[in-house]
């Protein structure tokens, strides 16, 4: 190694990530049933281009391939989610032909000598439990730990790694507050109820795993939001961050590190709708926060951007930003949320500005107030950009020249690298991720893949940035 080069702890796994519905398709092959984004997908307006599941990156069938393509790609790990519509279609019954879909996956993935990291909940909920409440209902929670031990008396034998949720602020506010994701709800006690059920599913989820096996590797995936204050010395700019803090990683991290909701932000909430958060607070029952809290080994830090926020709206806002309607044309977030501000930086498709540093600063502060006292050890289970990618022949040979993308991945490999130095104990990075796939609202317009997908053939052909990530995994080292 050179002078110029910074290499990677020992026990440093490198990886990438998917989730069952953005990329399985076979929607209703082998008695998997409805989930709520097979619902809301058939729902005027709510993903662009009417885009769905039903076929996506069709690795149902051609998984094998996608296996090995991930081993000549030198991933250590692969994250990726089940289905629970596929696992117990109804919510209630077992579906053998669904679990074993995910035995093949892992033998296979064992095989190719492949660490599986499994995800149990990526934000496909059976239809069926959503027509009985979905997680407003505290019985989605029970179910929800149901279906987890199906897949562990599936799978215990051979998944070491289980995350039980994956950003639980989508699968909540963004699903039953903001409408954006299914089943597109626009009710702040729903995204409250939803969020304390997810956060219940979870924890009594970890302590029955720990039960059966306390050797298994738990944890929870959650998205952060790095705001910064446009002018730290305005209060109403300093405030506004302070809400985005709280309404996405500390309403998350306080329960399950702490056992409580933060205080500030429940007040925030009543602000704007005292019912619902009058309803939210008898909805948490005595036991619940211990549960909640019950210790995890692993916590998954989703990291794509920053935010400079501020109270007033900008003079020059940031241009861009298609984000698909609100089907109702406005937005049911409580106010307060503020405005984004332009700082120069780069922006990727979803007009998310790129900072690289945001990543540093999140993870050392996650870890110093929360995981390190709790020996958590953390992992970037996501991070990756979405851009406008072209198919060029380069010598006879179909490529995709993504230098944009490899920027990214470097950059934020590096600020991981920096929280290392610091003394914060990251354990891995998953890019993500590893195959175009369903961007959800968005549908199939953006492109996060390091592998391109071509839709009609469902050919597979690994960017630059593909390329790039096995150099460096292959000298685990970042060359300057
Ligand atoms: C987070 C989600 O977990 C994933 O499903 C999504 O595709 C990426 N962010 C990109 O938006």
């Amino acid at each position: 190694m050179s002078a110029t080069e910074r290499s990677f702890p020992s026990n440093f796994l490198f990886g990438a990530a998917t989730a069952a519905f953005q990329i399985e398709g076979a929607a209703f092959d082998d008695g998997r049933r409805a989930s709520i984004w097979d619902e809301f997908c058939r729902e005027p307006g709510a993903v662009i281009n009417a885009d769905n599941g039903d076929v996506a990156c069709n690795h149902y069938n051609l998984y094998r391939d996608d296996v090995a393509l991930m081993k000549r790609m030198g991933l250590q790990t692969y994250r990726f989610s089940t289905s629970w519509s596929r696992v117990r279609p109804d919510g209630g019954a077992v579906n053998e032909q669904g679990v074993d879909f995910y035995k093949r996956l892992v033998d296979e993935l064992l095989d190719a000598d492949i660490l599986p990291w499994l995800t149990l909940y990526h934000w496909d909920l059976p239809q069926a439990l959503q027509e009985e409440g979905g997680w407003t209902a505290r019985s989605t929670a029970d179910k929800f730990t149901e279906y987890a031990l199906t897949m562990h008396d599936a799978l215990g034998d051979r998944v070491k790694v289980w995350t039980t949720l994956n950003e639980p602020w989508c699968s909540s506010f963004l699903s039953y507050t903001a409408g954006m994701h299914a089943p597109g709800h626009y009710s702040m006690r729903e995204g409250l109820l939803a969020s304390h059920h997810l956060l219940l599913g979870h924890g009594q989820t970890v302590t029955e795993l720990r039960k059966r096996d306390e050797t298994l590797d738990l944890g929870i995936t959650l998205n952060f939001t790095v705001a910064d204050a446009l002018d730290p010395t305005n209060p109403a700019d300093v405030d506004v961050a302070r809400r985005l803090d709280g309404q996405h990683n500390r309403w998350f991290l306080d329960p399950v590190f702490r056992g409580e909701y933060p205080a500030d932000i429940v007040e925030d909430f009543r602000a704007v709708d005292a019912a619902a958060t009058e309803a939210f607070e008898s909805a948490v029952l005595p036991g619940d926060l211990e549960k909640i809290s019950a210790h995890i080994d692993a916590l998954g830090v989703n990291y794509y951007h920053g935010d400079l926020v501020s109270a007033e709206p900008p003079a020059n806002p940031p241009t861009g930003g298609d984000a698909p309607t609100d089907r109702r044309g406005e937005s049911a977030f409580p106010a307060g949320h503020g405005h984004s501000n332009e700082r120069g930086l780069e922006r990727t498709s979803m007009h998310w500005e790129v900072q690289f540093e945001g990543l540093n600063r999140l993870l050392q502060r996650v870890s110093t107030e929360y995981a390190a006292p709790a020996g958590t050890v953390l992992y970037v289970t996501e991070n990756g950009a979405a851009y406008d990618d072209e198919l060029v022949l380069t010598d006879g040979e179909p490529r995709v020249h993504d230098a944009a993308r490899v920027d990214f991945l470097r950059g934020h490999l590096g600020a991981t690298l920096d929280a290392i130095d610091a003394g914060v104990d990251v354990r891995g990075y998953f890019y993500w991720s590893m195959l175009d796939n369903f961007e959800w609202a968005w549908g199939y317009e953006k492109r996060f893949g390091i592998v391109r997908v071509d839709y009609d053939t469902q050919e597979r052909v690994v960017k630059d940035s593909g390329r790039e990530y096995t150099r460096i995994i292959e000298a685990r080292s970042l060359d300057l």
